[in-house]
């Protein structure tokens, strides 16, 4: 099978001394993939060294064969990534639309293709045309959520980095959520997501991937890895319950 993602003996920091220390990991085009494992594992730095974000230290990222370790971030984009970060990054005293259409910045002066990649992305998430002249500050968390997938869809990414998408969101609007990634996907993205809530997480991946103190230990069918026992008493305080990854009714009823 073909790779989107491949990193290879990636080592990254801030300055002191390495998070990332030798970080293999691989992801099929058309996947979901989830990252799991403590705080400060490095999750979200695999993130910014892929989106260019962080200068890395040695190794090498790969995204769909060719190298793009040493792109700007612009290029980055360019390439393909895009990434939903950790924390809310709408504007909130800006408009849905206008929020949206920010993450067309690189393609601006094309108005037509603009037009044309939103009406997509209003179509995928129909709360951006709903909620379209309501200021993003007013929108649920869940709603928040849609918004900046569709942002991040302006540019026809090949591979979406969604940093803990789960965070703060109650068991239906999780399912909501659930269902945006799948839709996501559905559309030919290669999603690559963090997540702390691991029910959720690899509920909705099909590979998982868990990582502790900057490297990987585990990568394996997200299925495989949530009836492994061992990494549930390892990383996860007890037994991880399988039920819910399969239907919505379910995952609301565990997460
Ligand atoms: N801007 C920064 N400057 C210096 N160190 C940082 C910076 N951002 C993160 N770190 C450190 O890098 C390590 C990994 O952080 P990272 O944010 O990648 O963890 P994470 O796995 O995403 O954790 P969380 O689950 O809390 O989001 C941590 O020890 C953190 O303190
Ligand atoms: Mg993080």
């Amino acid at each position: 099978m073909r790779k989107l993602l491949e990193l290879r003996d990636l080592t990254a920091g801030y300055g002191g001394g390495a998070v990332l220390r030798g970080v293999d990991l691989k992801v099929e085009t058309g996947a979901i993939a989830c990252i799991v494992g403590p705080n400060g594992a490095g999750k979200s730095t695999v993130f910014r060294a892929v989106s260019g974000l962080l200068e890395i230290m040695g190794g090498s990222i790969v995204v769909d064969g060719d190298r793009i370790d040493h792109l700007s971030s612009a290029d980055i984009t360019r390439a393909g990534v895009a990434q939903v970060p950790q924390s809310n990054g709408l504007f909130p005293t800006l408009t849905v639309k206008e929020n949206v259409l920010m993450g067309g910045y690189l393609i601006r002066r094309q108005r037509s293709l603009v037009k044309e990649r939103y009406e997509q992305v209003a179509s995928l998430y129909p709360v951006v045309r709903e909620r379209a002249r309501d200021k993003a500050g007013n929108l649920s968390g869940g709603q928040r959520r849609m918004v900046e997938f569709a942002r991040a869809l302006m540019l026809d990414p090949k591979l979406v980095l969604l940093d803990e998408p789960s965070v703060g969101l109650d068991p239906i609007v999780l399912a909501q959520v659930r269902n945006a990634i799948l839709t996501m996907n559905q559309t030919g993205k290669t999603v690559v997501l963090v997540e702390q809530n691991v029910r959720f997480g690899f509920g909705v991946a099909t590979e998982g991937i868990v990582m502790e103190s900057g490297r990987v230990l585990m990568q394996a069918p997200a299925k495989e890895l949530l009836e492994n026992p061992e990494m549930g008493q390892l990383f996860f305080g007890g037994v991880i319950e399988t039920k819910g990854a399969a239907d919505e009714d379910e995952l609301a009823d565990v997460c």
